[in-house]
């Protein structure tokens, strides 16, 4: 029995690949490449010295699903493909919606018509919103989103619990992720965007000479040093979180709700100056006008997860950095080279 990766050659997907097998897990990976390419999935190979099957295939696509399923015994799926660029959502909200909704609409189907009804889903802080105070708490009430791509991630939300309380069979688990940053400690895998969308990427693009200064959005917030305060959370902390999802998801039924996150903030300065510290560059910075959507904190209660899933994040900022660092002076240009 394998367990499905879809967008398993992305960013999180990635390194979630390298820590399922790790555990012994066997996997088969989808991706459409609209946000990657085939070589991470190859550099998960030389990583972990193990072979597993994957194809170029859209969520979208019923007949693709179709012979995936019918090629393997899959036994759940771990639903990373989406598109997640929160500017970009804003001016193409049709093709957020189609990809992300309605492409899991087409995964649900095609699992349930296969029997195949186990997911762990990729949820977002996002559906907090702006109307709760940190920390957030699994139990509290869903936000109001302030962009299409988090709309996208509050409707599957829903969407997968009326699933589920149509037909108790399902077994569902939201994460909601908080800032995944860094890479795999052999710097073979990691972030690889064609342009930035978030913080840590630009600053890492700012180290290695590829942009002149870091613009930082806004540093009148009410926080210790103005600038925004975020949970910063290393990518294969979170990767190592989805293996004891499905390890929970697997013998059981219900939908259950884990944020995935250190339960610590830290700024953007701070993340800067952790950045100059770790890797000795220096990150040259301007204030620029705060961007629109932006709330001052956002950190989770990482509680739950310890408690249900005996999950912790362990690396710290510093080792978050070093990875990124390391990763991006590898691969100045991502996969490309
Ligand atoms: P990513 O873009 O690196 O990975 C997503 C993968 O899905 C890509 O490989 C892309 O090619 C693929 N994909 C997109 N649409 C597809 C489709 N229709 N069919 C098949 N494949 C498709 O992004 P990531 O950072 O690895 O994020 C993974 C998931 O986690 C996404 O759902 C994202 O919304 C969610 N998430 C990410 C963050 C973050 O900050 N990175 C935070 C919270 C939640
Ligand atoms: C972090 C902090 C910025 C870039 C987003 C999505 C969220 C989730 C994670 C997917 C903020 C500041 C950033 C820059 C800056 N994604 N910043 N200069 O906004 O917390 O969350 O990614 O689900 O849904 O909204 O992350 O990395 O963009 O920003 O000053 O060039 O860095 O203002 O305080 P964010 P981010």
């Amino acid at each position: 029995m394998s367990i499905l990766i879809t967008g398993g050659a992305g960013y999180i997907g990635s390194h979630t690949c390298v820590e399922l097998i790790e555990a012994g897990k066997d996997i088969v990976v989808i991706d459409n490449y609209s946000n990657s390419c085939s070589e991470s999935l190859e550099r998960v190979k030389k990583i972990t010295g193990k072979d597993f099957r994957y194809y170029e295939c859209d969520i979208r696509d019923r007949e693709g699903l179709e012979k995936v399923f019918a090629e393997n015994e899959i036994e759940a799926v771990i639903h990373f493909a989406g598109l997640k660029a929160v500017g970009e959502s804003c001016q193409k909200p049709w093709e957020y919606y189609d990809n992300n909704i309605a492409g899991t609409l087409v995964l649900v189907d095609v699992m349930r018509k296969n029997g195949c009804k186990k997911m762990v889903f990729s949820s977002s802080a996002t559906v907090y919103g702006e109307e709760n105070q940190v920390p957030f708490v699994e139990t509290m009430k869903t936000g109001t989103t302030t962009n299409p791509y988090g709309t996208t991630k509050l409707y599957i939300e829903n969407i997968l619990k009326d699933i589920y309380n149509a037909d108790n069979e399902w077994s569902i688990v939201l994460l909601r992720y908080f800032n995944p940053v860094g890479a795999h400690e052999s710097g073979l895998i990691g972030e690889a965007p064609s342009f930035p969308n978030n913080l840590m990427p630009y600053v890492s693009q700012v180290a290695v000479g590829k942009r002149e200064f870091l613009s930082i959005f806004g540093d009148c917030y009410n926080t210790p040093d103005g600038t925004g305060v975020r949970d910063y959370i290393h990518v294969v902390d979170l990767a190592l979180g989805h293996v004891k999802a499905i390890d929970f998801a697997l013998p059981r039924t219900g939908v259950e709700i884990f944020n995935l996150g250190t339960g610590n903030g830290v700024s953007v300065i701070g993340l800067v100056k952790a950045f100059e510290e770790a890797n000795n560059v220096s990150v040259p910075y301007k204030i620029v006008e705060p961007r629109a959507g932006d709330v001052a904190y956002s950190y989770a209660n990482a509680q739950k997860a310890l408690e249900i899933l005996g999950w912790k994040a362990e690396r710290d900022v510093k080792k978050m950095c070093e990875d990124t660092w390391r990763w991006q002076k590898n691969n100045p240009n991502g996969y490309a080279n």
